[in-house]
């Protein structure tokens, strides 16, 4: 007589750092059941950038809706669950709490595990997730609107920062440039939009630090205000984004696209070789541009390291990748109930 089957382990995994309400369920195996995403990028559009207090309040009023989805989809019941795991840091303090409120709330009254995951450790473990599980030692790359992160990682929840950006983060260029030139909100995929029409080569903008090999930092500031005073002039006059020349605006976001581009792979190259590592992992919302990953492909071709980069959904915000917490509680790292949330980056947990 042959033994009944072992029932798969699942988890839910809640993410509300930023402006997506996100809710996935994850076998132990890492594949994903269900990945909701509720994107508030509507609601945010017309002020050019994320409010705080929107997005808690949308937060709020989607994710109960948004983890029902998630189980449903996923074909899972809340006894089911193996464990809850929620994004705690870094992001918006507001935002973070309902989400971390929801997990505390079914970890209490199902008696499950709760997990907290660093949303930043998450973005570079999406790599395995997409990759295989051997993707790690690495150096990974984490490129979103609010970071700019390299780190050496270790194993697959060993992270140690490397250097970071000193002010603006690339995603945060990226949008700030797409305001600059009138492109909308967000400002990633707009700024990918019109480059495709316009030259990189047309205006030549400052690669901070590239050539700079001791320094493992990045700095966006600069290249956002030389867009800006091209535009605009020095000092800054008053300007229509709307009436710029449509040849013009390309030409300036494809220049400026490379510029990031550029930055972003010559430090990844440095990293790599600083460490002595084979493989380079990159997440986050910056790694769903196509420019970075045509770049990144090659320049692996060319430099012999391999090269781990999720699919588009699991780079942009989503919970899937909250697929973390499997590693922690295999550690035995178990949240208590008064776990809190953080709004700043906790350093290279080992
Ligand atoms: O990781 P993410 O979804 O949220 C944060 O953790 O911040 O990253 C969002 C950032 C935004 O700045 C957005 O403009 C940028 O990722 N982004 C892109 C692209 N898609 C999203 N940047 C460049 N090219 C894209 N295709
Ligand atoms: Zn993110």
């Amino acid at each position: 007589m042959s033994n009944p089957p072992v029932p798969r382990r699942v988890l839910l995994a809640i993410e509300s750092s930023c402006d997506e309400t996100a809710a996935a369920v994850i076998d132990e195996d890492l594949t994903v059941r269900s990945s909701i995403v509720a994107s508030q990028a509507d609601l945010h559009r017309r002020f050019g950038g994320v409010v705080p207090e929107i997005a808690s309040r949308a937060h709020l009023e989607r994710i109960l809706p948004v983890i029902d989805e998630a189980l449903t989809k996923g074909d899972c019941r809340l006894e089911e669950l193996a464990a809850i795991a929620v994004v705690t840091q870094p992001g918006l303090v507001g935002s973070l709490l309902v989400g971390l409120t929801a997990a505390k709330t079914l970890a209490l009254v199902l008696g499950k595990p709760l997990i907290a995951v660093d949303h930043i450790e998450a973005h570079l473990y999406a790599c395995r997730m997409a990759c295989g599980p051997d993707v790690f030692p690495a150096v990974g790359l984490v490129v979103s609107g609010g970071h700019t992160n390299l780190y050496d990682c270790s194993c697959a929840s060993g992270f140690e920062m490397l250097g970071a950006t000193i002010d603006d983060a690339a995603g945060e260029a990226f949008d700030k440039v797409a305001a600059i030139l009138g492109l909308g909100y967000p400002g990633g995929p707009a700024i990918q939009e019109a480059a495709e029409n316009g030259s990189p080569s047309a205006f030549r903008f400052p690669r901070t630090f590239l050539k700079d090999t001791e320094r493992l930092a990045f700095s966006f500031s600069g290249l956002k205000t030389a867009v800006l005073y091209e535009v605009a002039g020095v000092p800054p006059r008053d300007y229509d984004p709307a009436a710029l020349a449509p040849q013009y605006v390309a030409d300036l976001a494809a220049s400026f696209q490379e510029a990031v581009v550029d930055v972003l792979v010559g430090k990844s190259v440095q990293a790599l070789r600083r460490r002595g590592r084979k493989a380079l992992c990159v997440g986050g919302g910056v790694a769903a541009n196509a420019r970075l990953r045509e770049r990144l492909q090659q320049e692996a071709k060319a430099g012999g390291f391999d090269l781990a980069i999720p699919p588009l959904v699991l780079c942009t915000d989503n919970a899937a990748m909250g697929a973390i917490a499997w590693e922690h509680l295999a550690h035995g790292r178990i949240a208590d109930l008064d776990l809190d949330v953080s709004a700043g980056l906790v350093r290279g947990r080992k």
